[in-house]
């Protein structure tokens, strides 16, 4: 079973799908330490509510990145964590946290990186008139939003599409997408290899997808 944290600042619907996943036994993961930076965050309620173990960890009360950097470390020590997702973590780590962390730190991003960084990803892509939009989650790195792809999933942006209807669109795909690469992960499928993830020792693909569709 490997062992994750998840670090979060808001509503943790993704946390959710992660919990969920970790119901079934045959899951190689277990959720030991559920952080948030923001005490009124819902991803804490949900997590107690599946009797995991929440630390807040109060940016506000830290007087620099550092040390509020070391007492997340202190406690994903605590948990014996290795690995640790980002999911709505709206806080900047520091290099050093980065780098202890390097490839068993994971973000999940609501854009087809390496587009649309930072936020409101869908109003970006919406504005910029993209066809597909979707998301990304991967190895994170020091620069924002940035680090090696493991994986990624398209939906169509639709005509009458806006900022809510593309993002209930690419939030369902993020609830299936980081359980997925959590376990490719657990199983010891994913390597980094000149910066690049690669799974099962190769640079995957499958059926491509285009809006209009080909048919
Ligand atoms: C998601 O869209 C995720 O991609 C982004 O922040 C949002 C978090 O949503 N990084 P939730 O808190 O998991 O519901």
């Amino acid at each position: 079973m490997l062992r994750v944290a998840v670090l979060l600042s808001g509503r943790g619907s993704n946390l959710q799908a992660l919990i969920d996943a970790c119901r079934d036994p045959d899951f190689p993961a277990t959720i030991v330490s559920v952080i948030s930076n923001n005490p009124h965050a819902q991803g804490l309620a949900r997590a107690q509510k599946a009797g995991i173990a929440t630390t807040v960890v109060n940016h506000r009360s830290y007087e620099s990145r550092e040390t509020f950097d070391a007492a997340i470390t202190n406690d994903l020590d605590e948990a014996r964590a290795e690995l640790v997702c980002l999911a709505g973590f709206m806080r900047i780590l520091t290099k050093r946290f980065v780098n202890r962390w390097r490839n068993r730190l994971l973000n999940i991003h609501p854009s087809l990186l390496p587009s649309f960084k930072g936020l409101d990803a869908q109003q970006q892509a919406l504005d910029a008139g993209v066809k597909l939009a979707g998301c990304s989650v991967h190895f994170v790195r020091s620069g924002l939003d940035d680090g090696p792809i493991i994986a990624q999933a398209a939906v169509p942006v639709l005509d009458n599409d806006d900022v809510k209807a593309l993002s209930t669109r690419i939030l369902a795909l993020e609830h299936s997408l980081y359980p997925r690469v959590v376990r490719l992960i657990a199983e010891g499928r994913v390597a980094v290899v000149n910066e690049r993830a690669i799974i099962d020792g190769k640079l995957h693909s499958s059926s491509s997808m285009s809006n209009p569709s080909q048919d």
